[in-house]
């Protein structure tokens, strides 16, 4: 038997970052689990820092980060792109990568490709995908090829225009059986957690109670095992309306907009730069500078 040291890889992780397999005993332990998306290397540092266990660069970049009407356009490249960024700088919490529409629904071979290229190239420790149905065998494959695999039922927004818009999944009952199954396919598929979207709380509950793998609310709950938000939502920075399951912790946007206009006047008054904010030359040297000047005048 080798004696060799183990490389980091899928069933490796970095030094100092959660291990996988901690998210199940934090749901047996009743600790609850906090995800949040990051899409930039500093924002990646932020969640760090604060404790965040999961990390989720999520597709909804497409519409925070890339000014889509949707997730849908975002592609897989422009996903890896900003994983890429998220690794370098998130140590512990476990990184996922989200699989963008169109990387995974043709075969479960295109799906396990996608998923190495997310490990590979983005850094991601796993990734996340939508769905159940066709989507469990995506799970299942990805699952099989050692890379961890998280689900996504409920709203899942890259088939908002199948559902008929950005709205709750599962209020009759025959949906929220719906949701049951599917989530008791994913987990038999190998996922190890799965993110409850826009779903009524008790039905979460129920799915929650029914599963050993952790599921991740948003718009789902107390009941879940942990919660996910999206960075722009958590910290306000928009404007407007957000949708009913947003809580803001800061309103980053009035902030940032206060700061932005006081620059402007600061320019445009002359205020700014001050003596403090410029690099100075030693006399002598400006003297030549001077006299150089002098004499091409
Ligand atoms: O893309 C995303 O940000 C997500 C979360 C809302 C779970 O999928």
């Amino acid at each position: 038997m080798s004696t060799r040291p183990r490389t980091p890889g899928p069933s490796a992780p970095a030094p100092g970052k959660l291990a996988l397999p901690e998210l199940r005993a934090m749901k047996q332990r009743g600790d609850r689990i906090s995800m949040i998306t990051a899409y930039d290397a500093p924002a990646a540092l932020l969640a760090d820092e604060a404790g965040v266990e999961l990390v989720l660069v999520g597709d909804s970049a497409a519409m925070v980060m890339l000014g889509h009407e949707s997730t849908v356009p975002v592609t897989l490249d422009e996903m890896i792109f900003l994983t890429r960024a998220v690794t370098r700088t998130a140590r512990r919490p476990l990184v996922i990568g989200d699989l963008p529409f169109g990387s995974y629904e043709i075969s479960d071979e295109q799906a396990v490709g996608s998923a190495i290229r997310m490990l590979k190239e983005g850094g991601a420790d796993c990734v996340k995908l939508e769905g159940a149905g066709r989507m469990v065998s995506r799970a299942r494959a990805i699952a099989e090829s050692n890379i961890g695999i998280m689900g996504h039922i409920g709203l899942t927004p890259q088939s908002a225009t199948k559902l008929g818009g950005f709205r709750a999944q599962g209020r009759t009952a025959d949906a929220a059986i719906a949701l049951y199954d599917a989530a008791l396919a994913l987990e038999d598929a190998g996922c190890f957690a799965i993110v409850l979207e826009a779903v009524p709380a008790p039905v979460s509950a129920g799915i929650t109670a029914a599963l050993e793998i952790p599921t991740i609310g948003i718009g789902a709950g107390a009941g879940c095992d942990g919660q996910v938000l999206v960075w722009h939502d958590l910290l306000g920075m928009y404007t407007g309306p957000a949708p009913r399951f947003v809580k803001r912790y800061a309103a980053l946007a009035d902030e940032m907009g206060e700061a932005l206009a006081a620059y402007i006047a600061d320019v445009r008054s002359g205020a700014f730069p001050e003596e403090q904010h410029a690099y100075s030359i030693p006399d002598d040297e400006l003297a030549l500078f001077e006299a150089a000047l002098g004499a091409r005048r």
